[in-house]
């Protein structure tokens, strides 16, 4: 008999889905072909990264056979000091989903349970999957989180909380108020991850104050990411705030060189793009004022959102709608897989994009 991996590996791993990427690649990756797609399946910011950003990290090429500084001091510093607390608050990671996954490898594991949204962000359910821990989706109530029926899931063997904010793949949010009285009533040995991986598309006063928590010791983490709002998915970082004991421990189980030179110098120049972040907002509202209507027009029903994003209901079958958009080079994500076979999650893009993928729509929906 022939050696196979599967019979060294846990069958909780054997049991995962392999990764699938659903944007269309050109054979070798993304060339200049690729600049004809218009590109709303993975809501990244349309605008393209802080010009602040891509000016830090000219004449950087030349540093990048030096390993990177292993503890971020400059971020750390920088992001302690907007959020007022210190930098053994915060770690950082290869992307939030890093995070979401060290949280899990540090805190999950065989005999535990971790409460989350159904839907909610795919990658949860993975790391929790692969950490041999259990998980236990929640519906949502009207496509937003329901706390109370959350809640009420909590048993002695619960570990975590999953709560996205605001959700993909609904682009709703729950309110500071909500989040307040929810933290509030955790039971001991419970922790609870907000993924703001959204947060700055949230109006102002419906971002809760997750720092606080953090501050208090309670038995919460933030994480962030700079590859929404701030237009860095390429360079993949992002952070996790949380009480200095946790953020020890994620610190153990991290690789030590995980966030790159190009990542760290590019987050702090973008941390101080204010007027970067104050157009993608205004980018990202125009867009919902042009596609909720167009939406309507089309009979199609949508959930207003509070992020970049928004689940518009075409139904038809989904991902044939997906199929029929790409042959037009109209990337949009089919959300078959989150258990809404008729529904699409589309990113809000430029006006432009915004107009292509809704004639194209219009041309394609008559046809299915
Ligand atoms: C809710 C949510 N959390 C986390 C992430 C991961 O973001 P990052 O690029 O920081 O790993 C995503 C990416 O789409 C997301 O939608």
């Amino acid at each position: 008999m022939p050696f196979r991996f599967e019979d060294a590996a846990p069958p909780h791993l054997i049991g995962l889905p392999p990764y699938r990427h659903s944007r269309p690649f050109e054979a070798g990756g993304r060339g200049p072909a690729d600049e004809e797609w218009v590109a709303l399946d993975y809501n990244e910011n349309p605008l393209g990264p802080s010009p602040l950003a891509i000016k830090a990290l000219q004449g950087l090429l030349r540093g990048i056979n030096r390993y990177p500084d292993c503890h971020g001091h400059d971020l750390k510093a920088r992001l302690a000091e907007r959020l007022g607390l210190s930098p053994a608050h915060i770690a950082l990671g290869n992307g939030s989903s890093e995070l979401i996954d060290l949280c899990a490898r540090c805190f999950l594991g065989s005999g535990t349970e971790a409460i989350m949204g159904d839907p909610a962000f795919a990658f949860y359910g993975r790391v929790v999957q692969a950490s041999g821990s259990r998980r236990v989706p929640v519906p949502l109530k009207a496509f937003r989180h329901d706390l109370q029926a959350m809640a009420q899931r909590i048993t002695p063997r619960t570990r975590m909380v999953f709560i996205g904010n605001p959700n993909n793949p609904t682009g709703s949010c729950v309110s500071p108020d909500e989040i307040a009285a929810f933290v509030e009533a955790l039971p001991d040995g419970v922790i609870v991850l907000f993924d703001e991986a959204y947060r700055e598309y949230l109006p102002d006063e419906l971002q809760p104050d997750t720092v606080r928590y953090a501050k208090a010791g309670r038995p919460v983490i933030a994480l962030r990411s700079f590859s929404k709002i701030y237009g860095l998915s390429g360079l993949r970082i992002g952070y996790a705030i949380a009480s200095p004991d946790c953020i020890a421990l994620l610190d153990k189980a991290r690789q030590p060189f995980n966030v790159n030179i190009l990542a760290g110098t590019a987050a702090l120049a973008a941390l101080d793009d204010a007027a970067h972040l104050v157009s993608s907002r205004r980018l990202n509202e125009a867009g919902k004022q042009y596609l909720y209507p167009a939406f309507e027009e089309l009979g199609l029903r949508y959930v207003p959102t509070a992020a970049n994003f928004i689940l518009v209901d075409v139904e038809r079958d989904g991902e044939q709608v997906v199929r029929t958009l790409a042959e037009k080079r109209v990337a949009v994500c089919s959300l078959a897989r989150y258990g809404l076979p008729t529904s699409l999650r589309v990113t809000i893009g430029t006006p432009r994009e915004n107009e292509r993928f809704i004639a194209a729509l219009r041309e394609i929906l008559p046809t299915i």
